[in-house]
């Protein structure tokens, strides 16, 4: 609790400042903004979701057992006042919930409110704070359905805001200097903890307890932090035959299911799937998307007679998927990234060839 206090006061300090920062008119949700405001500073507008790095528990030795989306956003940038010398912020609270909790129409509603913000010219960059568990799909989500030079910058934490070394307020602080920083344009949606700058597209989480889990192992990182700057290894580029869908008007997604491929696997579970409403299935498949013979069979009649879009993906960490007879190929998409793929590809309207083309990487 004593750390919990010491955040309050620290915040009361730091918001007790000067000219308001202006805000849009689509904002009906934006929490305070009466922090002190620089026009030589780029403007940063951080929307806010929830997760560890809003976690809180009583005790400071607990990294475990928390209330995740506990600490509303100005408790957050409050804890980290550099950031008010590298940019202007602005926030927005969207949701506060552990990532697990993120649905189809919070992921819609952020979408919207982050492309209208980067469409105003005033803005130069986004961070999304969000749970770790899937952060990898909010922000491989964002990448496909956002159109902007501008950066994205999703970052969360391992441990609660209350930890001994909680790690929220350093990535925090490197996200909004990431955001802010015209070197990190064209670059799609990034991810940011531990220092490291990752693709959002490639990402995924890699370890469920340490603080170095955003990986993607084949294509490696983009970038990393000395002393809370961002240092690029590549100049900016974006994967090949990365597609755009436009969610703007959207109010729903179709609904993707993911089966996880075993020894002995139920294949009466794709039937369930298809017949609860599922418009497609993603198969986590063994080795290079293996699935059982009895469970294929059921899988060919469900796309016979219901049109469902089958892809297969892969169980192992790494690797790529090639599409066989009825089934796409996930190409280099882990399951969770292809499921939002192929969701946001069926809202889409796409067809067989179109949807060939974006999962199967022709890159
Ligand atoms: C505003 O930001 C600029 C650029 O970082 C800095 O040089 C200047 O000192 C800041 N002004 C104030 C009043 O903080
Ligand atoms: C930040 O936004 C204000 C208006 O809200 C604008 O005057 C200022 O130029 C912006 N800063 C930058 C660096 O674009
Ligand atoms: C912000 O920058 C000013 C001027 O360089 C410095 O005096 C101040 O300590 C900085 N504030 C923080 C919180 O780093
Ligand atoms: C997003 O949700 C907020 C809060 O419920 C709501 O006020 C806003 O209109 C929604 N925006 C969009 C684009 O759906
Ligand atoms: C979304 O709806 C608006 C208002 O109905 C319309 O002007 C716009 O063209 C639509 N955008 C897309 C991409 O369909």
């Amino acid at each position: 609790m004593v750390s919990l206090k010491l955040l309050a006061l620290r915040v009361s300090a730091c918001l007790t400042a000067a000219t308001p920062l202006p805000v849009p008119e689509t904002f009906s949700f934006t929490v305070r903004q009466d922090r002190p405001f620089n026009a030589s500073l780029p403007n940063v507008t951080i929307f806010a979701t929830g997760g560890t790095i809003a976690g809180s528990v009583a005790s400071s030795d607990q990294t475990s057992g928390y209330r995740a989306g506990a600490l509303g956003v100005d408790i957050l940038i409050g804890a980290v006042p550099q950031l008010l010398n590298v940019s202007n912020v602005k926030a927005v609270q969207i949701a506060n919930v552990w990532s697990p909790s993120i649905t189809p129409e919070i992921l819609l509603n952020l979408t919207q409110q982050v492309q209208r913000e980067l469409d105003d010219p005033y803005c130069a960059g986004i961070v999304i704070t969000h749970g770790t568990d899937t952060l990898e799909e909010s922000s491989f989500f964002l990448d496909l359905a956002i159109r902007s030079e501008k950066p994205v910058v999703f970052v969360g934490a391992m441990r609660p805001a209350t930890a001994v070394s909680a790690d929220g307020p350093i990535n925090l602080l490197e996200a909004v200097t990431l955001a802010a920083d015209p070197m990190a344009r064209g670059r799609g949606t990034m991810i940011v903890l531990s220092d490291r700058i990752s693709s959002a597209y490639f990402t995924t989480k890699t370890n469920a307890n340490s603080l170095d889990t955003f990986r993607a192992g084949e294509q490696g990182f983009l970038g990393f932090f000395i002393n809370i700057k961002p240092k690029f290894y590549n100049t900016p580029s974006l994967p090949l035959g990365k597609p755009y869908f436009d969610v703007m008007n959207t109010t729903s997604l179709p609904e993707v299911d993911i089966l996880y491929g075993h020894q002995a696997l139920n294949p009466a579970l794709a039937e369930a799937a298809v017949n609860s409403g599922a418009k497609g299935l993603v198969l986590a498949g063994m080795g290079a998307g293996a699935w059982t013979e009895p469970g294929s069979e059921v899988i060919q009649k469900l796309v016979e007679t219901h049109g469902t879009a089958v892809v297969s993906s892969r169980r192992p960490a790494d690797g790529y998927v090639a599409p066989h007879s009825f089934i796409y190929g996930g190409g280099f998409l882990n399951p969770q990234k292809a499921r939002i793929m192929l969701q946001l590809a069926l809202n889409a309207g796409y067809e067989e060839a179109q949807l060939r083309t974006v999962l199967e990487y022709y890159g």
